[in-house]
């Protein structure tokens, strides 16, 4: 009682205090980064096993031996063969030019488009940026080009990808001048990973200023369009890429309606757990009414060739799992993935020192948990793949109906 009485009265925080905490922040982050991330190369792409070569090409490791070995004129890697075992490994770009010599995903057709995915939910924590940048991973292992597009201003994306947004992303760098307007299209921001076939858009807290730019270019000219700010600088990239993933911040921002109007399928990531269900029923209804409110009085329309939910952060062993699955299966009966994403200490690991489950190339722990989580993103990849090369032959179609 007697030392409550004689502590001092606590001092009210003014701005000049919050300034120099800020400060303070600030240059404590730029100590603790460099030894957060080692010097370039930062990352380093991984290597491949035959046998996990022979999975993604559907193939036995038998078959992969033989197209290294007799089978081969020529146009497959032979990789390294490595240590007393003499077992074979690929680098990423041999692994990826194997898969694309066998053929096992048909490559975009002459004529199709890039296809743009979105992977949203309003809900920060659901696994939006590591499904992100999974899939990205995921999708040049099949052979494809694929561009990643960090759209939310906390860039953990592009931190993932072996950036420090704040650092080294000038806004030049990111996609506000073609927000701008000082850009015509986004191919200037494309710049390579040191994941081969993988291109990113990085992003850094620049991308807030949107959130100021474009209301206030809408209230000074009625005839200006925000939602397709994006959509209309992408001809270029949907020509240079076959597939362009958006990881998009968790909060109904512009940039974000810009890149929902610009997108052919959205990817929802949704651990079962109460909460984030409940909030997903919000997700719709935010979604819908913004469609609904662009539309109302104008030509704008939109349809959406996909959307997944994909559950992740799944816990099969928690009791409320299995009850709040069948609630997301009762309601979203046509959007549910048959793939999903399991919570793993391996996943949440990786993310730790800034990789994903693809980035692991030696794994100490038990084999089963690697190929168990390993599994489950190769399943959701899958799972794209396929709507992906749905959504080519459809363009295909449809391109021939409208010729006649
Ligand atoms: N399958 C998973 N298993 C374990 N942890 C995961 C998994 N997916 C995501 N996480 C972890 O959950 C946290 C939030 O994921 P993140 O992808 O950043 O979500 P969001 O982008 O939606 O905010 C991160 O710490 C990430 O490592
Ligand atoms: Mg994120």
């Amino acid at each position: 009682m007697a030392i409550r009485e004689l502590s001092p009265p606590r001092v009210a925080i003014d701005i000049d205090r919050l300034m120099e905490i800020a400060d303070r922040a600030q240059s404590t982050l730029a100590k603790l980064r460099d030894d957060l991330l080692e010097p370039w190369p930062r990352k380093t792409p991984p290597s491949l096993t035959a046998s996990r070569l022979a999975k993604l090409c559907k193939l036995d490791r038998a078959q992969i031996n033989y197209l290294c070995t007799r089978g081969n004129k020529g146009e497959y890697p032979t990789g390294t063969l490595k240590g007393s075992s003499r077992s074979r490994e690929f680098t990423l770009a041999e692994a990826q030019s194997f898969v694309r010599a066998v053929g096992t995903y048909k490559t975009r057709p002459p004529g199709a488009k890039g296809i743009v995915i979105c992977v949203g939910n309003f809900k920060g924590g659901v696994g939006k940026t590591t499904n992100s940048v999974a899939l990205a991973q995921g999708l040049t292992l099949h052979g494809h080009k694929v561009l990643l597009m960090d759209l939310d201003p906390q860039a953990s994306t592009t931190t993932l990808m072996g950036y420090v947004p704040d650092a080294e992303v000038t806004e030049e760098m990111t996609v506000m001048p073609a927000v701008y307007g000082e850009q015509p299209d986004l191919s200037y921001a494309c710049i390579p990973s040191y994941w081969e076939g993988l291109d990113i858009i990085p992003s850094s807290p620049a991308l807030f200023g949107a959130d100021y730019y474009l209301p206030n270019k809408q209230a000074a000219d009625p005839q200006y369009e925000f939602w397709r700010v994006l959509d209309s600088a992408m001809g270029p990239i949907r020509e240079k890429y076959d597939v362009i993933i958006i990881d998009t911040p968790p909060t109904l921002s512009y940039l974000a309606i810009g890149s929902f109007m610009a997108t052919d399928g959205m990817i929802i990531p949704l651990p079962p757990e109460t909460l984030d269900y409940a909030s997903s029923t919000q997700f719709f209804r935010q979604f819908a009414e913004l469609f609904k409110s662009l539309s109302e009085g104008r030509s704008v329309e939109k349809q959406f060739g996909f959307i997944k939910i994909v559950l992740s952060k799944v816990k099969p062993a928690a009791a409320t799992t299995d009850v709040v699955k069948s609630w997301i299966q009762q309601t979203y009966p046509e959007l549910l993935a048959r793939s999903e994403v399991l919570e793993s200490d391996l996943v949440m690991n990786a993310s730790a020192e800034f990789k994903t489950i693809y980035d692991l190339h030696t794994y100490e722990g038990s084999m089963r948990t690697y190929n168990r989580a390993i599994d489950a993103f190769d399943s959701v990849v899958d799972e794209i793949e396929n709507e992906v090369q749905n959504a080519w032959k459809l363009q295909l179609v449809k391109e021939n109906s409208d010729g006649e």
